[in-house]
């Protein structure tokens, strides 16, 4: 558990905010909690006693929408119980589920308040305002992607020693299974200038390592402060001057977006760390095509090796789909050998789950269950050893790692590694934010123990406590 925050003061509203699905939503509602703080509202741990409750969503395999109504379920009856004693609850749904099935909320559950799709989070205050008046729930379920941004508050709260920082949303690309085309709408980049500025301001906030997000975040192609046209490889340049900034990521790569420009990045730019996100999602060139990938097994091979030239140490994770329509055994061996070649430190592996409304939930040949889980299992045996032998073969190393945070056990901190694995050292609190050189004693399957390679009487007499 992470410290708890604070209850506010009785002058201020308590707003609960959950977050499912990607780090966007994460960084989403980061967003929707700034634009509330005008209007009193700070954020609490729990659901229990707050004025106003945040759900949002995630739309990317199916049994999203029947958590959403149990959760909503055990809401309303807390809604109830405040109401009872004379005080409200404002109900809000927010992110994908709620831009793709809005209708179905309003009318499963009357009792929300505010459905509002991830292009409208702008809106909130006003939508509060207008709940409070409304007889029925409030919906804004809208696409302009641009107005979002650009009346949204930058990020106010200070973000954390690791942060993340919207720069792309939405994706053209349409993959045959999958639903965020229709979720978050065309592919929109911020401009570099408007980057740049939230990036510096979370530097002086403390901020040390920044995560670039987008759905398609290699896609990236915002208007330049001089007009041009900016990729992600030339606002990285960019970011890695800003002071502060020790470490860049970026996240969720396509592989048909990773350009010579963005590959040189990783070769010149220290920050940018030594680890990338590429999601390949078959091994089979027919399920590739299938998917509407756009690349085959031996183009993403390729990439790796370049990738691997420009950066020797670079580690590798990837997302993986089981069972997609018409993917055969042979198929499935074909991944299993693509992964094997490849060699991922880390990983996420997912069974096909069909969406309504995309091209392959109408697909023929749908895998049975059984066949589905067997080859998840399969795949995911092979990804875990794959992790762990990664993290084993750190032991021994010296590696450069940014204090973030408690540890564990008292007298501990936790850091990250280049290649973002966790890691537990015995080192003082005020290391948080630092970057240090720490040896790694042991590598488990999900985490790393380490020592700090100069470590001070202060770092051992914490642990000593
Ligand atoms: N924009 C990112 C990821 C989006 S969703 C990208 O292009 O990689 C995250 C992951 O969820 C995808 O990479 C995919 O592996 C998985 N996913 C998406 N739709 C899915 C579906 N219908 N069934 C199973 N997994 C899915
Ligand atoms: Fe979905 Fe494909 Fe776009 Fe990723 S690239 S968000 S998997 S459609
Ligand atoms: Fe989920 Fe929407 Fe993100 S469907 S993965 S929350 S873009």
């Amino acid at each position: 558990m992470t410290n708890s925050t604070p209850l506010p003061p009785r002058d201020k509203k308590r707003l609960y905010v959950r977050s499912w699905g990607c780090q966007m939503n994460v960084y989403d509602s980061g967003r929707m909690a700034d634009v509330l703080a005008p209007l009193g509202y700070q954020p609490v741990d729990a659901p229990e006693d707050a004025d106003m409750v945040i759900l949002n969503t995630c739309h990317i395999r199916e049994k999203a929408t029947e958590k959403l109504f149990s959760e909503l379920g055990r809401l309303r009856l807390m809604k109830q119980e405040r109401e009872a004693g004379g005080a409200g609850m404002v109900l809000a749904v927010a992110g994908c589920v709620a831009q793709a099935e809005g209708a179905e909320i309003v009318a499963r559950a009357p009792y929300v308040d505010i459905v509002l799709g991830p292009q409208s989070y702008h809106k909130l205050p006003e939508m509060v305002a207008r709940a409070g008046r409304a007889a029925g729930a409030v919906v804004e379920t809208e696409f302009p992607v641009e107005e979002k941004f650009d009346h949204l508050p930058d990020a106010a709260a200070p973000q954390g020693v690791t942060a993340f920082l919207t720069i792309q949303e939405g994706c053209d690309k349409f993959c045959a299974f999958c639903v965020v085309p229709y979720t978050r709408g065309a592919e929109y980049s911020r401009p570099a200038a408007a980057v740049l500025a939230e990036a510096r301001r979370m530097a002086a906030q403390g901020t040390r390592e920044l995560t670039l997000l987008g759905q398609n975040v290699n896609a990236y192609h915002g208007e330049g402060p001089d007009g041009s046209e900016w990729g992600l490889a030339r606002l990285l340049y960019a970011l890695a001057e800003i002071p502060g900034i020790e470490r860049l990521r970026y996240t969720t790569s396509h592989p048909r977006d990773m350009d010579d420009a963005l590959i040189a990045a990783h070769r010149d730019l220290p920050a940018v760390m030594p680890f990338l996100h590429l999601p390949v999602q078959s091994g089979s060139d027919r399920v590739l095509q299938a998917m509407n990938r756009g690349h085959t097994a031996a183009d993403y091979l390729k990439l790796v090796q370049r990738l691997r030239a420009a950066r020797p140490d670079l580690a590798l994770s990837t997302d993986i789909i089981a069972g997609h329509p018409g993917e055969t055994e042979a198929d499935h061996q074909a991944t299993m050998e693509l992964i094997r070649q490849v060699g991922f430190a880390q990983a996420f592996s997912f069974k096909y789950s069909p969406r309504p409304g995309t091209p392959a939930a109408g697909a023929p040949f749908h895998m049975d269950e059984a066949t589905k889980d067997r080859r998840l299992q399969e795949v995911q045996a092979l990804l875990r050893d794959q992790q762990a032998a990664f993290n084993a073969s750190k032991a021994g190393e010296t590696v450069e790692v940014l204090f973030t945070g408690a540890g564990r056990h008292p007298g501990q901190l936790s850091g990250r590694t280049p290649w973002l694995q966790p890691v537990h050292v015995a080192a003082n609190s005020s290391r948080i934010g630092e970057v240090a050189p720490v040896r790694i004693l042991k590598g488990h399957p999900n985490s790393l123990l380490g020592e700090l390679l100069h470590a001070t009487p202060l770092d051992r007499e914490m642990n000593a406590a």
